[in-house]
């Protein structure tokens, strides 16, 4: 459920209407609900209760820091993926001992950054990583909180590009390895090592193979334990996938999956750790874009629209797809047509959908892409010396610009010319 319905034949985020935001602002942007976003964190929250839990919700599906901030004030953990995210996190008010630090390339540095400013654990990706964070630990005069990722050997069940649990993917060390890459462990002064971590992929929508991987965590904790580790965290990673399409999709709900990790792993006693970005961001935002031409092709019409692939890359990078919703309620029994719709950027590539069907639209006509929150505006690029979008923010009847559009001139003047030319 969100907060974007129709009132009145028109659109609106929350007590907003959309063309008001659009109006402000101009398009495209993106606008996110905060009542969206709590809510969603609130269903993975209660989702675990009666466990000892934080939910640190994967930053990289969306890390402006009004989200940010808005799910920390809530009670938030996150998951960072780089040093940047890392300084992210803090400058939105994030404490340290609330950020986890995941990622198979963290680099000496981001690690030195991490441990100054307060890390509540390193889920650990390899040996030489181990390696790296024990030094820097000891260089600063610290012990370093770590799990080690463990690759279950698992089939997600979804996109080969979001698939991480198969042994063949970078991720994580293979279980089998497990008991000697925690035996090494303990002999570094610098780590505590504290649990395990598993992630094995994005936009699930069956339990089964989480089923399947915690499974072997819980099997692991015992023999861990067994082999004389203090095992009390288990940090189980995010993934839990979104319906994208109203009509027919139905992931499992946060509750069902907090009743498998109950079930699973609930006998050990151990903290859990959750690290969900789609769930909690993708529902909470759309891009909302506008009309430009409409163009009748041979035997088909296209609706080009002012927003491209660089705003909204899943559709050219991973074949997503998102429902696309005129901002004006087409009236009852109005009759649909077919449309490919595309944006500016000179490449076929840049196509959201398809032969779609919609109701009959015309230049200067607002659009709005669904299930654009998560992994919508973090991975924008400029591409075509096309700004990034606005970002905005909305609360009841408030709405705020929580990332201004970018002047051209902002983006020119980024390049610097060398003396010899
Ligand atoms: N934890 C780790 C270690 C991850 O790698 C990820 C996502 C998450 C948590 C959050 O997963 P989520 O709950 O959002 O499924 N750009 C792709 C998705 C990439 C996901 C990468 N890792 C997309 O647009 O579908």
């Amino acid at each position: 459920m969100d907060h974007f319905l129709y009132r009145d034949g028109a659109l609106f985020a929350e007590d907003v209407p959309i063309s008001e935001i659009a109006a402000a602002v101009g398009t495209p942007f993106y606008v996110y609900s905060t009542a969206t976003l709590l809510r969603h964190f609130k269903l993975f929250d209660d989702a675990l209760n009666g466990m000892d839990h934080l939910v640190c919700y994967a930053m990289k599906a969306a890390s402006n820091q009004a989200i940010l901030k808005t799910l920390a004030q809530a009670g938030a953990g996150m998951d960072v993926v780089s040093g940047g995210e890392y300084l992210r996190a803090k400058a939105a008010g994030v404490p340290g001992e609330k950020i986890v630090f995941s990622g198979v390339g963290k680099t000496a540095d981001e690690i030195r950054t991490a441990l100054a400013g307060g890390i509540r654990q390193f889920n650990v990706e390899s040996e030489p990583e181990m390696e790296v964070i024990n030094a820097v630990a000891l260089d600063l005069g610290v012990i370093a909180p770590i799990t080690v990722r463990v690759n279950p050997d698992v089939d997600a069940k979804t996109h080969a590009k979001i698939a991480t649990g198969k042994s063949e993917n970078k991720f994580g060390i293979p279980i089998a390895r497990a008991s000697e890459v925690y035996a090494h462990a303990a002999t570094l002064p610098g780590l505590d090592v504290i649990g395990i971590d598993v992630h094995i992929g994005s936009q699930l929508t069956e339990l089964a193979p989480f089923e399947l991987a915690y499974t072997k965590v819980a099997e692991l904790t015992e023999q861990l334990r067994a082999e004389g580790h203090n095992i009390r965290r288990l940090d189980l990673g995010g993934g839990l996938g979104i319906p994208y399409t109203r009509a027919n999709d139905a992931p499992p709900l946060p509750v069902e999956y907090g009743a498998l990790i109950q079930k699973t792993l609930g006998h050990l006693g151990c903290e859990i750790e959750i690290e969900p970005g789609r769930l909690i961001a993708g529902n909470a935002g759309l891009m909302v874009s506008k009309v430009i031409y409409v163009k009748s092709g041979e035997g088909r019409d296209f609706l080009i629209l002012d927003g491209a692939m660089n705003d909204l890359i899943r559709p050219a990078m991973y074949e997503a797809h998102h429902d696309i919703v005129a901002v004006t309620e087409p009236a009852p029994g109005v009759e649909q047509r077919p449309y490919d719709i595309v944006g500016p950027v000179c490449e076929t590539g840049d196509t959201f959908a398809k032969q779609r069907n919609m109701p009959p639209l015309a230049a200067g006509d607002l659009v709005a892409f669904r299930s654009a929150g998560a992994y919508g505006a973090v991975m924008a690029s400029e591409y075509n010396t096309r700004p990034l979008i606005p970002e905005v923010l909305v609360h009841e009847d408030q709405f705020a610009v929580i990332r201004e559009r970018p002047s051209f001139d902002e983006i020119i003047n980024r390049d610097t010319i060398p003396e010899w030319l």
